[in-house]
């Protein structure tokens, strides 16, 4: 299933900041990806992505997150720092939109490395790159951005030791969903160090939330096998709840959510860290799919459909 060296977009469907602290999660890769090919430079090692309007050069800049990560995957692959070559990333996902970006940019690149200098990576060894890349990003990722980046599907996730646990899951039935872009960039890093802050001020109120999700999470779990997408949603709209009782939702996302149900959605929450980004919506079939992201559409906001299986 997968595109020569991509890196794939995801939504995060229940779990997220939560399983930061180990709790589980569901996800679901998204028909979005990042590509890198590798072409002819004579002047050193750069990369080029859409983040920045000129190619950086790897070694000599120091202070971008994308040369950072670029010097990290070259010494992960020893490839020799005297090589010249430009590495150029395209990606269709968003930024700061909290649907995996910078995973998938790890991913892209590393895969087409991995690719150009024959070093045969497996998809387990380009994730475990692609974590490593995502502390870069965010400094204490979960894990589950580069899991869904480097394999795609829908799939169960629980940060674990010595492993992650990941356990591929197949809805019975598709999820018809929309993303709608809040038009605020949200920074992962911020949020994830915000929702510490708050659970080291309130550990009992944290305690409940996740004793809550851990509940949720379950009930999902079951709702997703059995192909009840009334439940499910019902169970976003509590997964959104919480999220704001963390502290990453706010009055714009608050508002889509809303919007969304008033269209007759089954459920609507943030996906990924919040603060801005996207909401996922999920609708009760493909006719009210295109309903409800019209009606988002004229209230002004991009929305992308999503089929999730
Ligand atoms: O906003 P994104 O796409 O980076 O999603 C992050 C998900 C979090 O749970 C907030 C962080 C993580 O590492 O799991």
């Amino acid at each position: 299933m997968h595109a020569v060296n991509a890196g794939y977009a995801k939504a995060i469907l229940f779990g997220e900041h939560f399983v930061v602290f180990g709790l589980p999660g569901i996800v679901a890769g998204l028909p979005l990806h990042a590509t890198a090919r590798i072409k002819k430079n004579n002047q050193g090692i750069f990369l080029h992505c859409p983040w920045h309007q000129q190619p950086l050069n790897v070694l000599k800049n120091r202070s971008a997150s994308v040369s950072k990560i670029g010097r990290m995957i070259l010494a992960q692959l020893r490839i020799p720092f005297t090589k010249r070559f430009l590495i150029e990333v395209r990606t269709t996902i968003p930024s700061n939109g909290g649907l995996g970006s910078s995973a998938a940019l790890s991913v892209a690149i590393t895969r087409a490395l991995s690719h150009h200098f024959k070093k045969n990576l497996s998809d387990n060894e380009i994730n475990s790159i692609a974590f490593k890349c995502e502390k870069i990003f965010h400094q204490t990722p979960s894990g589950i951005d580069n899991t869904a980046a480097t394999y795609g599907g829908l799939f169960w996730f629980q940060k674990k030791k010595p492993k992650n646990q990941t356990k591929f899951l197949h809805p019975s039935k598709p999820l018809p969903c929309i993303l709608v872009n809040s038009g605020i960039h949200g920074s992962t890093k911020k949020a994830v160090a915000r929702v510490r802050r708050r659970k080291q001020k309130n550990p009992a109120l944290f305690r409940r939330l996740f004793k809550e999700y851990r509940r949720l999470a379950s009930d999902a779990l079951r709702a997703l096998q059995n192909g009840d997408l009334s439940l499910l949603g019902t169970l976003m709209n509590q997964n959104q709840e919480l999220l704001q009782q963390i502290g990453v939702s706010n009055s714009t996302l608050n508002k889509i959510t809303l919007s969304a149900l008033h269209e007759g959605a089954l459920g609507a929450k943030i996906t990924g860290a919040g603060l801005g980004g996207n909401v996922l919506v999920l609708a009760s079939n493909f006719r009210e799919q295109k309903k409800i992201q019209h009606a988002l559409q004229r209230l002004g906001y991009a929305c992308i459909p999503a089929t999730l299986h």
